[in-house]
């Protein structure tokens, strides 16, 4: 036997007590924690009152208090155990959660690292029961006796992490571990309209918010828990797809703020952080916010529990879409349409805003119908925000060029570094052969065509097909009715270029899809061109009509307020998607020209006689 081995530990298993610490670690980080998964329980019971208690910031005591359906007697023991839950029994209902709950674990880690009891009585017990956990053993001992309790369940919770001191020392002082329950709290009542919550701490009521069911209530609630300000210009949003729906707050582009501490997204009443959400909701408010502005809203997503995966962290914090694309364009969606309604209800507004981006101050303010309380003292949220601000149109600025915007990189592409973005599609570059002027849209129509091309063309050698993007809203096309009338006669082709079109009345076509390439187009013109083009050449065949398509492709509307660096990446891909399109190609001087300095010093030395010689 060598030494290794003789050392070696056999395998063996590890005490329940010791199971469910190591569970703990994952579910239970600070008090906080466990008001987050004791409220979670009272909300899967149904209650419509929750209360919690707290001493000395939970160090010492978390209660909570609920009138929920309760646990039965003869279950009580099992709901304090690892692996049991009443949420779940099978693999099916593991694939369509609707509870907060499921994985039967939050209990039993709670009771592993704390002095911990539960009384609870269902309606039709004459009585309540009580279980609780004994002092400092660490096997798992218990009383089970009867008790007296109103219908519902209390869980008290006291001197967390006792018997595991290595983790007591990693909480912060009574008022920060307060100050993270409190924004538990918040953040569930921010959901849970219909349920009163009572927050106390060391006996003092700190919140008291009523069941707020009608809208008015709900913006008080709203308001006791944010910010004042952020309700009266908040946009109210309520949305309904066929798969999805979304309702909630946001706010619009005259409010804003320089953290992201007033952001709550919830997937079907679930708190979550996102990347998808995220990236739709940055995507629009970066066109409307200066940088280092953020949005302020509070949003429910509600969708089929099947298309979404809650079983992804131990703390539920995060979730998995099944249909990521479908998801993060209807969010866009929602939130593009509401601020755009804001702006043209508001479009009477005249303002203009200069920001100069690097002091982040207003540097220069014009109104014409109303004045801004305190123009010059920066973005405070005072200024930037209030009714009277509302429709401010979005900000446009330009970023000076200067060294740190430079890639880090010395070596630059064929290419070379952003300058600019000119109207209405150029986008201006400086290489090492001069001014490099790159014709946007003709890129991104020439990108489109080659894509598509390419998957049409794969699916007659049985290798795909073009990749087709459902809407979530269906487009209605008011069209010829002619034309619409033909639709069903190209059928074939329709499907096979990656459109799922139909007649709906007489003069109306509705789009359902289409191809997952053209992201910006105006689908009115471009499915009249290809009616057109099918009707007046029967034969035509997709590799004609694709280039002819292609031409409908338009810029994203955003484009004019993008920053350098985002086009500095975009250019990296044009680079990419273009590498093979050699110098003196005559392709090339189709999508982007290159100016030496020579050809601009002779554009200038042009201009200077024309204009003596006019003089
Ligand atoms: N306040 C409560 N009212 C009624 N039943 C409760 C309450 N708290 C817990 N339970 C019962 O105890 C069981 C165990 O609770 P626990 O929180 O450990 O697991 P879970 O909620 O099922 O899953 P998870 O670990 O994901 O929270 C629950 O499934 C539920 O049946
Ligand atoms: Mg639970």
């Amino acid at each position: 036997m060598n030494t290794a081995e003789l050392t070696r530990s056999p395998i063996r298993q590890l005490p329940v007590q010791l199971a469910n610490q190591i569970a703990a670690g994952e579910v239970v980080e600070r008090p906080a924690s466990i008001v987050k998964e004791l409220i979670e329980n009272s909300m899967d019971a149904g209650a419509s009152y929750i209360e919690v208690d707290i001493q000395k910031g939970g160090l010492q005591l978390i209660k909570i208090r609920d009138d929920g359906h309760g646990i039965p007697e003869q279950e009580m023991t099992l709901a304090v155990q690892a692996h049991c839950t009443s949420k779940i029994s099978s693999f099916d209902d593991l694939t369509a959660i609707e509870s907060m709950g499921f994985r039967g674990e939050a209990l039993a880690s709670i009771v592993s690292i704390s002095r911990f009891e539960i009384i609870s009585r269902t309606e039709s017990q004459q009585m309540a029961w009580r279980w609780s956990n004994s002092s400092t053993d660490s096997t798992l001992s218990y009383q089970f006796e009867p008790a007296s309790h109103p219908v519902g369940s209390s869980i008290i919770v006291r001197d967390i992490f006792y018997n595991t001191m290595a983790r007591r020392k990693f909480l912060r002082s009574e008022r920060t571990e307060f100050r993270h329950i409190e924004d538990v709290v918040k953040r569930i009542a921010l959901s849970r309209f219909d349920i009163e919550f009572v927050l106390k701490h060391n006996q003092r009521v700190v919140h008291r918010l009523p069941q707020a069911l009608t809208a008015d209530l709900k913006t008080k609630r709203i308001e006791k828990l944010l910010d004042k300000q952020f309700v009266q210009q908040a946009l109210l949003v309520s949305y309904q797809a066929s798969q999805l729906s979304m309702t909630g707050w946001l706010s619009n582009a005259g409010y804003s703020r320089g953290q992201t501490d007033m952001q709550y997204f919830y997937v079907n009443g679930r708190i979550v952080k996102d990347k998808v959400i995220s990236h739709a909701l940055r995507q629009v408010y970066q066109a409307v916010l200066p940088p280092g502005r953020f949005p302020a809203y509070v949003l429910n997503l509600q969708l089929d529990p099947q298309q979404v995966d809650v079983n992804v962290h131990p703390t539920k914090h995060e979730v998995r879409f099944r249909q990521i694309r479908l998801v993060h364009d209807f969010v866009n969606h929602v939130i593009q349409d509401a601020l755009n309604k804001t702006q043209s209800n508001h479009s009477d507004v005249d303002d203009t805003f200069v920001f100069d981006r690097e002091e982040q101050t207003v540097t220069e303010y014009k109104a014409s119908k109303h004045t801004m309380n305190e123009p010059s003292s920066g973005y405070s949220g005072a200024a930037y925000g209030g009714a009277s601000s509302v429709g401010h149109k979005p900000v446009v600025y330009s970023e000076p060029y200067t060294k740190e915007t430079q890639p880090a990189s010395s070596q630059q592409g064929l290419l070379g570094t952003v300058i600019g973005f000119c109207q209405p599609y150029y986008l201006i570059c400086q290489s090492q052969q001069g001014l490099v002027v790159i014709h946007l849209l003709r890129v991104a129509q020439h990108q489109v065509e080659q894509q598509w091309l390419q998957q049409f063309k794969a699916q007659t050698i049985n290798k795909g097909g073009v990749e087709v993007k459902p809407f979530i809203f269906p487009l209605s096309l008011e069209l010829d009715a002619q034309l619409c009338d033909s639709v069903d006669n190209y059928q074939d082709m329709i499907q096979s270029l990656g459109f799922d079109l139909s007649l709906q009345t007489k003069n109306t076509l509705v789009l359902r899809a289409a191809p997952a390439v053209l992201q910006h187009c105006s689908y009115g013109t471009l499915i009249t061109q290809l009616l057109t083009s099918l009707k007046l050449e029967k034969k035509i065949d997709g590799a004609t009509l694709i280039p002819l398509l292609s031409r409908f492709v338009q810029l994203d509307k955003h484009s004019e307020s993008k920053a350098l660096s985002e086009w500095q990446q975009h250019l990296d891909d044009i680079e990419r998607a273009f590498a093979n399109l050699c110098v003196d190609s005559p392709y090339k001087n189709k999508l982007w020209r290159v100016l030496s300095v020579a050809e601009v010093n002779k554009l200038f030395q042009a201009n200077i006689s024309a204009k003596l010689v006019d003089e």
